[in-house]
């Protein structure tokens, strides 16, 4: 069992990167290993671990040396339960489209999405996501209280990608479950149960979708599905349903989880530091600054994948081809080298917009301007409308459920006063 204390001071070989309490908590750990080991191959699993800044962007910049095709990796693990495969046999098959894809093919997924996903598109959604929060916040706001993961950093992010997917409002908690089987799959942390219940939902998702891709076929809509099935690339085939699928789930995953912890945490980190707050209430155009610092200080996406496609050297560190590589962006984000004082949460910081939150090279985020959409819109309007906020549990109570990619609260107690 790893705790903060003794990652400062064992010796780094008798715990992983991996270990659950490392991802609860990876900062003093990720700090450590800037240090001591900047590209680390773990001696348990054989993976290698990059944390400091430079590196990792040469490494996400390099995308011919360094694939994305981890799509396989993060799909089998060990023995697959014979349970697992027939559920998975009723659904379509998983193929690698955006994120699990390298160049050149993936520049057709990814410009095929783009005109899904075009800056005129996101720039007509402020005045709805403006609308959707003010909704959300008009649920609790006389209470004085609230669990603002569930009632608020969850449902906008979601009900805006459900909105631009064409579900109907009455389908979000199905769209919800869907989202939280996804994760459950990507957390590699699941129980044999959990993991069988996640495929249900997933193949329970590919249908509901599969039906609404014909659906649009027949009758174009302006909405994202509309656009994924009619586009098309100069000369090329449009997309059949299993890479639709992909691409949807990859919206539906990617754009959900991420912006509510990074709306969570943005929260989190104003209640911790009232003179940054105050500051934010004295000068509203620092708002989307403290977007950009709270996604340094957030990074949700705190890890991600490559797999090395030959033998290579990276500052002195030979990689074997074949060897799975994690990118510790959210390590990235705190490197004392690029961030002076790393750790401190200050929204008129110069250099916040250096963050790789978004990750760096051909797979930086396609939602990256929604996202910094939605978390100006939230912090905006969560500020009008809530005063004196604090939170309303001890803060050792608040937890972020161990993930191999992913990092975020799993729940925010506030006590407020209504503006
Ligand atoms: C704060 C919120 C978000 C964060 C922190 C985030 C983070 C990231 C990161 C780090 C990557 C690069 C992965 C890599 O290096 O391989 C990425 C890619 C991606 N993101 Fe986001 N994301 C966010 C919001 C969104 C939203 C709102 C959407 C869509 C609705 C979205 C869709 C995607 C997709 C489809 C990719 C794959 C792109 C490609 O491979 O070309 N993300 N995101």
């Amino acid at each position: 069992m790893t705790t903060e204390a003794n990652v400062a001071t064992k010796a780094l070989d008798q715990f992983t990167p991996l270990d659950a309490d490392v991802l609860k908590c990876p900062h003093q750990y990720n700090a450590r290993m800037r240090s001591e080991a900047p590209i680390y191959r773990c001696p348990h699993t054989g993976m290698f671990f990059v944390f400091d800044y430079d590196t990792i962007r040469r490494i996400a910049g390099d995308p011919e040396t360094f694939s994305n095709k981890f799509g396989g990796a993060m799909r089998v693990s060990g023995d697959v339960d014979p349970r697992l495969v027939e559920i998975r046999n009723t659904g379509y098959p998983a193929v690698d489209t955006m994120l699990t894809e390298d160049p050149p093919v993936h520049r057709r997924y990814r410009g095929l999405v783009n005109q899904a996903f075009t800056a005129r598109r996101v720039a007509t959604l402020e005045g709805d996501i403006e609308n959707i929060a003010n909704a959300l916040i008009d649920v609790f706001v006389d209470a004085g209280r609230v669990e603002l993961v569930s009632a608020f950093c969850g449902p906008l992010p979601l009900t805006v990608i459900a909105d631009q997917l064409g579900v109907p409002r009455t389908d979000l908690p199905l769209f919800n479950a869907w989202s939280d089987a996804f994760v459950a799959q990507l957390s590699r942390m699941a129980t044999p149960d959990e993991e069988l219940a996640a495929a249900k939902l997933i193949v329970q998702f590919q249908h509901y979708f599969a039906a609404k891709l014909d659906e649009r076929r027949r009758d174009k809509r302006d909405d994202i599905i509309s656009d994924i099935v009619h586009a098309r690339l100069e000369g090329e085939r449009p997309l059949d349903t299993a890479e639709s699928l992909s691409i949807i789930q990859q919206l539906l995953v990617a754009g959900n989880e991420t912006t509510t912890s990074a709306i969570a945490e943005g929260v989190l980190l104003l209640i911790q530091h009232p003179e940054q707050l105050a500051k934010l209430r004295a000068d509203a155009t620092l708002v989307p600054n403290l977007v950009e610092e709270v996604l340094r200080l957030s990074t949700p996406t705190a890890n991600m994948w490559r797999v090395c496609t030959k033998d290579t050297e990276v500052n002195g560190t030979r990689i074997p081809a074949g060897s799975l590589i994690q990118l510790r962006y959210a390590s990235a984000d705190r490197d004392e080298r690029v961030f002076d004082s790393p750790q401190a949460f200050d929204v008129t910081r110069r250099n916040a917009r250096a963050n790789v939150a978004f990750g760096y090279g051909v797979h930086m985020c396609i939602g990256a301007s929604l996202a910094r959409k939605e978390m100006e819109v939230a912090f905006r309007v969560l500020l009008e409308r809530l005063g004196d906020v604090a939170l309303d549990c001890p803060e050792g109570d608040l937890v972020y459920p161990p993930n191999v990619l992913l990092r975020g609260l799993a729940a925010l107690p506030i006590r407020f006063a209504p503006r």
